[in-house]
């Protein structure tokens, strides 16, 4: 039986406050109750069905009530929940961190597991910190602890912790706590641009520039590889991580790939940085990792960072870092699950022509008069909304909000970043559903643009 959606709506504005959301706004707002998905369906108290176009926020791969995974849940639920790493190990979590390491860049070895994206994150962060503070007795002959800092890109959106703010560059999310946060050094990200040809080489000189002056007081560079996400579906190359990896190698810095949006397919392969060929020093997971389904992060990264935090307990080269739910036995069951059916149902072998389709479905959304430019990696879409498809929308007009709720009424759920339209199905969609989301956006788009 369906739940009375106006007393949801009503308790829900009541009591909770939502992330990433002018309450005043949502207060006055008609807002969806979700009461139940299936497949790539979601159902509101309604009983009104939308297609989840953005993947529960970029996190769903192969839908929602996936028997495979309800039940690999079910079964971990009838032994036990939760408990602790701390001091403790599990069965889940052992299996899940020698499939990861299986599935990962050669060379990654250890699995330290936390909650989210943000958190995956932050613990990079730390250990990249903590790394040089503690390798001049470990066969390095400097002291390298100036190392301190970090390179980032303008515009990078690494999570909401303190650390992952302080590290990410988007001014309407970041600014405000900019008193709170460390400093970085920040180079444009390498967005992959038709108006130049040679911005991604200016880029690499600006880094290689910035390591030069300041690599002694480098601990790492991180980035989000192929896709700025959070940024507006920003598309980088292949060839630029390489770069990376290499000054990273040559002038010792190490490397952190934010994996957590691009991980688990949605570019097309397993990782981004597997298109590269590349492996980082610290690779972050977490959004598709259970398949959507239970919040579960992992930081991967190398022997050589490892052996920097052995020692006897004196010398207090631990990685003092651990949430209570670090690692959750449930989360765990529930990602073996989602990477059992990558290997089943081979979800990247099915998912290449339906990159094919929307990249093919999308070429007609460039010839409409108010979009200015449509960006796709694998399974990652932004399409860019300006007014004749140059001049941005006064921000009060919320033009992307509006075209979002447009497509709400036909029976869609996209969100989007300020006026770019995401678009991030799971990877499990059917082709008439993919054709149904295009058809949706396009027709909202005109409705909302041109009228
Ligand atoms: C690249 C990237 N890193 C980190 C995060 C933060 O993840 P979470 O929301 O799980 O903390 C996000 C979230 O969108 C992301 O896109």
């Amino acid at each position: 039986m369906l739940s009375d959606k106006r007393d949801y709506e009503a308790i829900d504005k009541l009591y909770v406050w939502h992330p990433f959301t002018q309450m005043s706004d949502w207060e006055v707002s008609d807002n969806l109750v979700i009461e139940s998905g299936n497949g790539v369906y979601l159902r509101d108290t309604q009983g009104r069905e939308y297609i989840d176009g953005v993947s529960s926020l970029w996190c769903n791969v192969h839908g929602h009530r996936k028997k495979a995974i309800d039940e690999a849940i079910r079964k971990q639920l009838k032994k036990m929940a939760h408990s602790t790493m701390l001091g403790l190990a599990h069965v889940p979590g052992a299996e899940l961190a020698e499939r990861l390491v299986d599935l990962a860049p050669e060379g990654l070895h250890k699995v330290f597991y936390s909650d989210s994206g943000s958190t995956a994150v932050e613990v990079a962060l730390k250990m990249a910190y903590q790394f040089w503070q503690q390798t001049s007795d470990r066969g390095v002959k400097r002291k390298l602890t100036t190392k301190t800092k970090f390179l980032t890109f303008g515009n990078a959106y690494h999570g909401d912790t303190l650390g992952s703010v302080s590290v990410g560059g988007i001014e309407l999310f970041h600014k405000v706590y900019r008193p709170l946060l460390f400093d970085v050094y920040r180079v444009p990200y390498p967005e992959i641009r038709s108006d130049d040809s040679d911005y991604e080489s200016k880029i690499m000189e600006q880094v290689e520039k910035r390591i030069i002056i300041s690599g002694h007081e480098l601990a790492a560079i991180v980035i989000e590889p192929l896709v700025q996400g959070a940024a507006g579906m920003r598309l980088s190359s292949p060839r630029f991580l390489r770069f990376l990896s290499r000054v990273c190698e040559k002038h010792g810095l190490l490397l952190i790939l934010d994996e957590v949006a691009t991980g688990f397919g949605r570019t097309g392969s397993m990782f981004a940085c597997q298109q590269a060929g590349i492996t980082p020093d610290f690779l972050c997971l977490a959004k598709g990792l259970t398949g959507g389904y239970l919040p579960l992060a992992a930081t991967l990264t190398t022997d050589y960072v490892y052996k920097a935090f052995l020692g006897a307990p004196a010398e207090e080269l631990t990685f003092f870092h651990g949430h209570t739910y670090t690692g959750n036995p449930l989360a765990c069951a529930a990602a073996l699950a989602n990477l059992d059916i990558f290997v089943k149902e081979k979800t990247l072998v099915k998912l290449q022509p339906k990159i094919e389709l929307l990249a093919t479905g999308l070429t007609k959304f460039e010839r409409l008069s108010h979009v200015k430019a449509v960006r796709q990696c694998g399974f990652m879409v932004g399409i860019e909304l300006a007014q004749d498809g140059a001049k941005p929308y006064p921000a009060q007009m919320r033009m992307g909000h509006q075209v979002c709720l447009r497509a709400r009424q036909k029976g869609l759920i996209i969100r989007p970043l300020g006026d770019v339209i995401v678009l991030m199905p799971p990877l499990s969609i059917h082709t008439q559903d993919l054709k149904k989301i295009l058809k949706i956006v396009y027709e909202s788009i005109r409705e909302v643009t041109e009228n």
